[in-house]
């Protein structure tokens, strides 16, 4: 029985390292937030900013190249990092599970659907009847809206939408507390995108899972989310509720940036802006805010140093100008 008080996941000062031939490149930096049950938290930030980083290292995942440095991460109260390999590989689908970019990086090309949602189930459920297994992979196959005719198909067989929506159904067969869904519809046309997210949406309200939604895209994020976290070259810069993110508030200029990005059919708005600039190279050592450069506001002190996360009533954001823009936004308000 899932326990409803506790957070699902504990991000607590997370910092990730990556070693290569250019050095050492620090893609996660002192990150820390919590997912409550049942709760959509939506990561969003521009491509090499650490979001998918950040997701291996929750699934104790990273490559060999790569390390957990600094902080701690726990999934149901559990260190992650303090599992065997054995442990660790029942834990991934149990409590936590992943939906990748593409379904292709969980479906094996040379088996049929059916025979690998059979393997989940030999494996990680081996008292199950052959009749049980059966029954629960036809409610999955439901659930993701799935004829089980496809049970025989291999994946090339099926179109990208049915393939991320058979990965989908994988990720939840043994009912995790949490699932990880790192770009799970980018690969898809605008359409199928669409069907996918609102299925995400209606699964999530039916087995009310905790969500990490993975995107460079705000505005997926924005309609699936209840709680957002903005990245900027591997640190949080702002966090707070979904709703701060869809009306007048005080924004980090990062978030301020993403969000004049966006194409809004209101005449006075229609005008696209992007945030000019490129961000750094994290192989590169960064003082003081990263964000910097590109920044309306920055001023000397900004690279001084990296600035934490304060509270700005709903929401809380990383700049040394927190108050004003705090400030400016009643203003406008
Ligand atoms: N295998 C690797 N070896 C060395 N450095 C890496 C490796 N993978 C990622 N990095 C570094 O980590 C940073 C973050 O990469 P990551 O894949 O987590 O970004 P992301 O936000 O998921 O980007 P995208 O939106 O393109 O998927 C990169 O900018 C790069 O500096
Ligand atoms: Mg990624």
């Amino acid at each position: 029985m899932t326990d409803t008080t506790k957070p699902v996941l504990t991000v607590d000062h997370a910092t990730v390292v990556y070693e290569s031939d250019d050095g050492l490149a620090c893609a996660v930096n002192d990150i820390s937030f919590t997912v409550a049950p049942g709760q959509i938290l939506g990561i969003v930030g521009e491509s090499g900013c650490g979001k998918s980083t950040l997701a291996y290292a929750i699934m104790h995942l990273l490559p060999a190249n790569a390390a957990l440095v600094e902080g701690k991460i726990q999934v149901q109260g559990v260190n992650v990092y303090r599992l065997t390999e054995d442990e660790l590989r029942r834990f991934r689908w149990q409590h936590v599970s992943m939906v990748f970019q593409s379904a292709l990086v969980t479906l094996n090309p040379v088996l049929t659907v059916g025979h690998q949602f059979r393997e989940i189930f030999r494996i990680h459920a081996p008292a199950l009847s052959r009749g049980a297994v059966g029954e629960r992979i036809e409610e999955l196959l439901e659930l993701v809206r799935i004829h089980p005719q496809h049970l025989r198909s291999y994946p090339h067989e099926l179109s990208g939408g049915m393939r991320q929506r058979i990965a989908i159904a994988m990720a939840i067969a043994l009912d995790p507390d949490l699932v990880i869904m790192d770009e799970p519809t980018t690969a898809l046309d605008a359409v199928v995108q669409r069907e996918i997210l609102e299925e995400i949406r209606r699964i999530q309200a039916i087995k009310h899972f905790a969500v990490v939604f993975i995107s460079h895209d705000l505005r997926l994020i924005r309609y699936i989310s209840s709680a957002v976290m903005v990245m900027y070259a591997g640190r949080a810069v702002e966090t707070g509720s979904a709703d701060r993110f869809l009306h007048p508030a005080a924004h980090h200029p990062y978030t301020r940036g993403l969000l004049d990005s966006l194409p809004e059919w209101n005449v006075d708005r229609f005008q696209m802006r992007g945030i000019p600039g490129s961000p750094p190279d994290l192989a590169h050592p960064i003082s003081g805010c990263a964000f910097r450069p590109r920044c309306p506001i920055a001023r000397s002190e900004c690279s001084l140093a990296p600035p934490t996360l304060r509270d700005v009533g709903a929401g809380k954001i990383a700049c040394i100008d927190v108050q004003s823009l705090a400030k400016g936004n009643e203003a406008h308000g």
